[in-house]
């Protein structure tokens, strides 16, 4: 099988090395990707936003398999132009992925589909801006309601804050949404969705804010790991059969199957999961974790999702133990990242047995590898236990040097410590 992945981050490294480790791939190729991804993939110049120019180039390289890693592309409609051009494609159509594209969409969806989820109100009108705020909080939590990269969130109890931001965006003609806050450790279920059939991955965690101690502002995602040894063993039954399985089907009801990753970000409060969110792709940093597990062949996953037919492959198996990512991001970011910057110590990218360096943020110029975004590096331990992948992942992070670049020491250590319960 011959395989495209859309993207550049170090989500889409962690899929083209699943996919090298797969027999029954015979080629990778990977449009933009970046400076890691060249070192295991064929790399192309594409403009990944257009359904056109990816059609034509999976097209060209004869690709029997097309896999879209971000969220962009899917909401503008790639995949459907891959599919109108009569090659499989891995990712929903743009009416699916409205369910990460317009949160007021997917709350309606929700609420179809009888999913429990924060309340939450539109503001579409400056002068309706302070009423609503008197309806929520403390906490605040006020959302871009289209695409942010995460940084569109924010979560406070200064009521002053949570003000400035909804005008920002208002101001820039962005709807907000405001929602109740929901209580409780957060986890991320990344599922396998071809219309009904729902298969779920491991549960994974993700660290948003940029700062140890869950400190600062939030970003894309500073760190993950998984599986959670707090989370009772029948919680993923359950998120799949009153959360997935029905908004599933509710969309496939509105005559907008969704084929693809479906990603539920959910918070475990006292009364169970509520969905904090969904996403229509695998996750950043949560997948380089999940798929450093996976032990089953990545493209028969993938391939029977695109093609209709996951009842009839069998369940992921994964391996004994578990993954940390953690994240080096540059200087100043989430704000204004500082970018052309030299990297030393990343060269060994690609997995061993227990860690990895993959690439999210990098060009190389003048024979030099150089940041190019915000988060730059995404480092992957793997172990027998938390513990000591978490060890293996920051003693490789330990030989990293990029100028004034920070990353979280607390990835997974709640976790390790006991001190997450639900
Ligand atoms: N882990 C957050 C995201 O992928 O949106």
């Amino acid at each position: 099988m011959r395989v495209l992945v859309i993207g550049s981050g170090a989500r889409e490294h962690a899929i083209v090395l699943a996919l090298r480790k797969d027999p029954a791939v015979t080629a990778v190729f990977a449009a933009p990707g970046n400076a890691g991804i060249a070192q295991h993939a064929q790399v192309r110049a594409v403009e990944a936003s257009s359904g056109e120019a990816v059609a034509a180039l999976a097209g060209e390289l004869g690709a029997d398999l097309v896999v879209i890693g971000p969220e962009v592309p899917l909401v503008l409609g790639v995949a459907d132009a891959v599919r109108a051009a009569g090659i499989a494609c891995f990712g929903p159509s743009a009416a699916a992925a409205r369910i990460e594209g317009s949160k007021a969409f997917a709350k309606n969806v929700m609420a179809a589909a009888g999913v429990r989820t924060a309340h939450s109100e539109v503001v579409d009108n400056p002068a309706d801006l302070d009423a609503a705020l008197d309806r929520f909080g403390p906490t605040w939590v006020v959302k871009d309601d289209g695409l942010a990269a995460g940084k569109g969130v924010v979560v406070t109890a200064d009521r002053s804050a949570a003000r400035d931001h909804g005008a920002e965006l208002l101001e820039q003609g962005h709807p907000v949404l405001l929602e109740s806050f929901l209580d409780g450790p957060e986890v991320s279920l990344f599922c396998l969705v071809d219309g009904e059939t729902v298969v779920p991955l491991l549960p994974a965690q993700d660290h948003k804010r940029v700062g140890d101690g869950d400190t600062g502002p939030n970003t894309g995602g500073m760190g993950a790991y998984t599986p959670l040894p707090w989370l009772p063993q029948d919680t993923v039954r359950a998120i799949v059969d009153d959360v997935v399985q029905p908004v599933a089907t509710e969309l496939a009801r509105r005559g907008s199957s969704f084929s693809g990753l479906l990603y539920a970000g959910l918070a475990i409060g006292a009364d169970g999961p509520a969905v904090v969110e969904f996403n229509c792709r695998f996750g950043d940093p949560e997948t380089q974790a999940v798929l450093a597990l996976l032990d089953s062949p990545l493209s028969e996953l993938l391939n029977a999702t695109a093609t209709g037919t996951l009842a009839e492959v069998e369940p992921p198996r994964w391996r004994d133990g578990a993954a940390v990512t953690v994240v080096i991001a540059a200087e100043n970011y989430p704000s204004r990242p500082r970018v052309g910057d030299v990297i030393t110590g990343a060269e060994d990218s690609g997995r061993n047995e227990s860690s990895a360096v993959l690439h999210a943020g990098t060009q190389t110029r003048d024979g030099a590898l150089v940041s190019a975004g915000g988060r730059v590096l995404s480092v992957v331990g793997v172990g027998a236990d938390l513990a000591q992948a978490r060890e293996n992942a920051y003693a490789r992070v330990a030989r990293i040097k990029l100028a004034g670049s920070h990353y979280r020491t607390d990835i997974g250590l709640a976790a390790v410590q006991s001190r997450i319960s639900v």
